[in-house]
C-alpha cells in the first residue's frame, strides 16, 4: 500500500548521483545502497551489531549514551511495521530521540503538494539522521542530494538512511539478513542460498543478492526460484555473477530445497501489480508449508523478511513452522534492531 498521492517524479540529477563508498568510515555517510559496502565495512558493522546486542542484553546502560541528544526523523511513505519500529527502537536504545510528523506522512505537507526533496530538507533541518521509505526507486538518492544541498546552506549536516525505495533496494534489510546468516551459519563461505518468491519486485532479495557478492564469500551458490514473470532483474544477476557467485535460476523448488543451507522466502508484492489478474496467476506458485520444509536439510535455516501472508501457508502452518528450529525469521527480525543500532551509531559518529 502506497500512501503517496503527489507527483513523485525524480529530478534528472539522481541518474548521475553515485553513493559514496563507506571506505572504513560510516560517520556522515548517507546509506542508500549496499554497493557502498566492502567486506571490511561489513565485518566492522557486524562486530558492532553483535557487541551492541550483548551489551543491551546485559543491561549495559552506557549504550544509552551513544546517541544522547541526537535526533532521528522518520519519513515512511509506504507501509512498514518492522523497519519503522526497529529503527525507532534502535535510536531509543542508543539514547537518542525520534521525531515524525504527527499522524504519519499522510498529514505532512506532501499532501499539500510538496516535493520529496523539500520534505526531506525539512526533516534534515531538525534531525541528525533521516530514515526514508518511499515507493520510487532511487528516491533515497534524491534525499541524499537534497540533504547535501541543505548542508551547503545551513551550518548543520543530516544524513539519510534508506528504509527501502520501491522495487529497488532495501539496504538495511540486506545488512540484517547477512548478519543473521553469519550468526547462524558462522560464515558465508560454501553456502547454497535459495531465494524464493517474487524476485522481481522483492527489494530485499535485490539487496541481499548484491550484498552476498560484495561480501566476497567463497563458493557461494545462489538458487533463484520464482515464477517466470517474477525473476531477479538481469542487471542484478550480472552484478552477482561478475563477482564470482554462482547463480542458477529455476522454477523447481524440489530440485534445490534438499541441498539448501539458507532458504529465504518472500511474499508476492501484491501492491506492486497493476493488474489483479497478473497477481492471481502466480500468487499461489510458491507456498512454504511444514511438508515442504520437511524436505530441507536438518541444519538449514528458513528466513523471511516478513510480513508473511499465504506464501507461508495457513495460520495453522505458520504455527508449525514457527516451532521448527530451522525457522529463524524472528531472530532475523530482532537482529534488524541491532544492525540498525550499529548503523545509526556509525553514521552519527558515535563510538564507545
Ligand atoms: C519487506 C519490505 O518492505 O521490503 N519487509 C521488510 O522491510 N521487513 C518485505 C515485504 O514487504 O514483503
Amino acid at each position: 500500500m502506497s500512501v503517496v498521492s503527489n507527483d513523485v517524479r525524480l529530478p534528472i540529477s539522481v541518474e548521475r548521483y553515485t553513493p559514496r563508498l563507506i571506505d572504513g568510515n560510516l560517520a556522515g555517510r548517507h546509506i542508500v545502497s549496499v554497493e557502498q559496502f566492502a567486506r571490511a565495512d561489513l565485518d566492522a558493522l557486524f562486530r558492532t551489531a553483535a557487541n551492541l546486542r550483548s551489551r543491551v542484553n546485559a543491561g549495559d546502560k552506557t549504550v544509552l549514551k551513544l546517541c544522547q541528544r541526537r535526533i532521528m526523523a522518520t519519513l515512511f511513505f509506504e507501509a512498514s511495521t518492522r523497519t519503522d519500529m526497529s529503527f525507532q527502537a534502535a535510536m531509543l536504545r542508543l539514547g537518542g530521540e525520534v521525531v515524525a510528523t504527527a499522524g504519519g506522512v499522510q498529514f505532512s505537507s506532501v499532501y499539500k503538494g510538496e516535493n520529496l526533496a523539500d520534505t526531506v530538507r525539512a526533516a534534515g533541518s531538525y534531525a541528525d539522521v533521516v530514515v526514508l521509505r518511499h515507493p520510487e526507486v532511487r528516491s533515497s538518492y534524491v534525499a541524499a542530494e537534497a540533504l547535501d544541498q541543505l548542508a551547503s546552506r545551513l551550518r548543520t549536516r543530516s544524513v539519510v538512511v534508506s528504509a527501502g525505495d520501491g522495487v529497488g533496494e532495501h539496504p538495511t534489510q540486506a545488512l540484517l539478513d547477512l548478519f543473521t546468516i553469519i550468526d547462524f551459519k558462522h560464515q558465508a563461505d560454501g553456502l547454497t542460498i535459495t531465494l524464493v518468491g517474487d524476485l522481481a519486485n522483492g527489494r530485499t532479495v535485490h539487496s541481499l543478492a548484491k550484498l552476498l557478492a560484495l561480501y566476497g564469500a567463497q563458493e557461494v551458490r545462489l538458487e533463484l526460484v520464482s515464477p517466470a514473470s517474477l525473476r531477479v532483474p538481469a542487471t542484478i544477476i550480472e552484478f552477482v555473477r561478475s563477482r564470482g557467485v554462482e547463480v542458477h535460476e529455476t522454477r523447481s523448488l524440489d530440485e534445490v530445497i534438499g541441498r539448501s543451507d539458507v532458504i529465504y522466502w518472500t511474499r508476492v508484492q501484491q501492491e506492486r501489480f497493476a493488474d489483479a489478474a497478473d497477481y492471481a496467476a502466480i500468487a499461489d506458485d510458491f507456498i512454504m508449508t511444514p511438508a515442504l520444509l520437511a524436505k530441507a536439510p536438518d541444519d538449514a535455516i528458513l528466513m523471511h523478511p516478513l510480513p508473511r501472508k499465504h506464501e507461508m501457508g495457513s495460520v495453522h502452518d505458520h504455527a508449525i513452522l514457527d516451532d521448527d528450529p530451522r525457522s529463524i525469521y524472528f531472530h532475523q527480525m530482532q537482529n534488524g534492531m541491532y544492525v540498525r543500532m550499529a548503523l545509526l551509531a556509525g553514521v552519527l559518529g558515535a563510538t564507545g
